[in-house]
Formats: structure tokens, sequence, C-alpha cells
């Protein structure tokens, strides 16, 4: 499949209506995805990255049918990793003398992964490739957006910016552009990318937009490598990252437990309750980290201005569900959140010590030293928990709206 972007500009990519995990299992697509790759054809032939390795043979079929594999000038690598590097070594095969233009860490991962010594060619931000018909491809390094090799090019005359990974969703669409998709879906998925990929990197993405405004370079087409493409005005998925790049946070709290006899479910509901009671406006969302998607839960954890972490006393300590969404809050480092802490025990209790130690290594402002019911919630409890709503509700009263 090929679809035309603007002038001899192509998709060439793959679209992947079955991934349902991505990065082994450290992230649900439940609308699958896309691996984009772009073909160029002006004086020069060049191949904008490459899809996924399950997807070589078939990628360089439909290449084939387009352009004589031979007649290729030259191979963009904007992103080392193997969703978008993966049909390189198949590609290669074909034409091992061309040279492969990537940033200076990306060489190192290239070969780190193929083990293979193609004509590679580091670039930097600010050097460019002319490519015929006045047009030349401008390079933009993106260190750690989100790899040390990542780094997005920038096509003049078409005002294209091929920004790999950044501004991209795990979107699978046979439409291809932003403007004929649902816009709910597509924002739904942009920002779940943006909250479980490249929130650790926040403070890079504003300095790289800053950088890339100073460049004042018209940009018309956002191209990124998963998902669909922003042609219509596409400044609003840049004004969008730079939003969330500043310790983004909604009117929102989030409440996370896991249970195993429904005691801590308890407490959670009725924590609910008391910060309702006390702010009506606030949105607050409950999830069972058991029964839950995590990444869902990442993204709502994104979106959240207090955090509210419950687990029932097992082992004198916490369920693995609760641990391993601890884990990836802290490595996902969220900014100016607050938290606190619940659970039910039998004897010890060292479960709500255990979660507040957790989050403030997250880098969390714990409010409360947390509360800790014995056994089953009685009336007594719940009313405790009911309290403990209102006054974490009073600890946001002054951002709460
Ligand atoms: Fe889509 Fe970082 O690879």
């Amino acid at each position: 499949m090929t679809i035309n972007i603007k002038n001899n500009v192509y998709w060439i990519g793959k679209i992947d209506w079955e991934l349902r995990k991505f990065h082994g299992n450290e992230y649900s697509t439940f609308k699958g995805s896309s691996y984009n790759s772009y073909l160029i054809k002006e004086e020069k032939t060049i191949v904008v990255d490459t899809v996924y390795k399950p997807f070589a043979k078939e990628y360089i079929h439909n290449l084939e049918n387009i352009i004589d594999l031979k007649k290729v000038d030259a191979v963009i690598v904007n992103h080392a990793e193997v969703d978008h590097s993966g049909a390189l070594p198949e590609l290669m095969q074909y034409i091992p003398e061309v040279p492969v233009y990537c940033s200076k860490n990306g060489v190192k991962i290239i070969k780190g992964h193929y083990h293979k010594d193609w004509n590679f060619n580091p670039v930097k931000t600010g050097d460019s490739i002319d490519i015929g018909n006045g047009k030349k491809l401008i390079f933009v390094d993106m260190q750690m957006l989100h790899w040390p090799d990542s780094m997005a090019s920038y096509l003049t005359g078409d005002n294209i910016l091929f920004s790999n990974d950044a501004f991209g969703q795990h979107y699978a669409s046979e439409f291809m552009f932003n403007d004929l998709v649902d816009e709910y879906e597509l924002y739904n998925e942009a920002i779940k990318y943006y909250a479980n990929i490249l929130a650790p990197f926040s403070s890079l993405v504003e300095k790289k937009i800053d950088e890339i405004v100073a460049m004042n370079i018209p940009i018309e087409i956002i191209a990124p490598s998963h998902g669909v493409i922003w042609r219509a005005n596409p400044v609003q998925i840049v004004k969008k990252y730079q939003t969330w790049s500043k310790d983004y946070q909604e009117n929102q709290i989030i409440i996370i437990y896991d249970t195993m006899w429904g005691g801590t479910r308890i407490m959670a509901e009725n924590i609910a309750l008391g910060i309702k009671s006390s702010n009506e406006k606030v949105t607050i969302k409950l999830f069972n980290i058991s029964s839950s998607d995590k990444n869902d839960i990442i993204t709502e954890v994104f979106k959240s201005k207090m955090v509210i972490v419950g687990s029932p006393t097992i082992n004198k300590g916490i369920t693995v569900a609760v641990a391993g969404i601890l884990e990836e809050i802290e490595g996902l480092k969220f900014k100016n959140k607050k938290a606190a802490a619940f659970g039910c025990y039998g004897w010890s209790g060292e479960s709500v010590t255990r979660i507040n130690e957790s989050l403030k290594k997250a880098g969390f402002e714990i409010v409360s030293n947390g509360l800790k019911c014995l056994w089953n919630p009685d009336a007594e409890s719940i009313e405790k928990c009911i309290t403990f709503g209102k006054e974490l509700a009073g600890n946001l009263s002054n951002s709460i709206e």
C-alpha cells in the first residue's frame, strides 16, 4: 500500500491492525499501530525509516512495485529502534553501498542491533543533504526523545517534518491523516503515547520545541513514525506537547488499588465519597490495578493532581499488581503531583508505609501518613475513609477548581 502525502512524498509503511502489545508487554495497543516509512522521489530517491522486522519482506515487495530499489540514493534512519529499522537489513541487501544518514548514536545502535558496517553518514542538527529540484532534507537532533539516537528530518519546499516517534500514536487507521479520523480517539492515543513513553523527557520536549520554533521553518505536515499524519493544523499537536511537557494536570484525582477480599476496594470507594463530598467538580477515577490496563492507568496518573494508592498487606508488603504500577510510575518521573496511601491489613500492616516510600521515591509529595483498616472496614472504619477523603480534598483545595 502506498499513500501520497504531498507532491513527490509517499507513505510506504505498514499498518499493523493486529498489534495489541508493544515494547514486549510494556505498552497496550488496543487500536493497533502503524510503522510509517516514507519515500521521497525528487531528483534523488530517498527512503525515510523502514518498518518492523516481521513485515520486512512485505515492505520490500511493496517498495519494488513502486521503484527500482537500485535507484535509492539514500536511506534516512531517524531512529534505530527495531520497529523502524527492522527492515533495514532486508533493504540494504539490495543497496549495500547506499549512504545511510543517522545520528552519531544511531550508527552505534544500528551496529549494535544488526552488526553491519553499512555506509554510515552521521549527521547533527543543521546538517542537510540536497535531494534535487531545489529541495533539501535538514536533520534535527532529537536526542532522548526518546532514545539517544533519535532525530527528525525536515523536507524543505514541501515543509514536512518527519518527526519519528515524537507526535506519534499507536493508532491503526486506513485513513492515515488526522483530519480523516475520529478526533477523540486520536487525542486519547496521542496523550497515552506521551504519558507512557515521553513523560520522563518532558523538560527536553519543552526545550526541543523551542529550538525548532527558533529555526523558523514553516511546518505544513508532521509525519511521525506511528499512527496518523498531522496535515490539518499540525501545530495543534505541537501545542499539546508544549502543554503536556509543563507538569500537566487536569482537575482529577485517581485512586488505584488492589484488593484481596474486597476490603481495600471498600476503602477506595469511601475515600472517593469523602473527596466528592468536599468537592463536586473534581473528577475522581477508581481503578483496580489487577483488572485494569496499566497503560491506561498511567495515562490517568499523568492527568491527575493527586494519586491515591491502596494495597492490602500481604507477606509484610504489597501485592504484585501494586508493586508493578509503582515501579512504572517511578520510572516515568511525573512532576508536581501529590499522593497518599491506604490499605487493609490483618496483623502486621506494612502496605501503607511501603506505598508511601515508593511514591516518595517517585517524586510525589506525600500529603498524609495514610490510612490503614484492620480486617474488613466496619462502620467506624468507613467513616474514617470518608474523613480521609475529605482531608485529601482539603489538601488540594488551593489547586482544585
Ligand atoms: Fe517507535 Fe522508539 O520506536
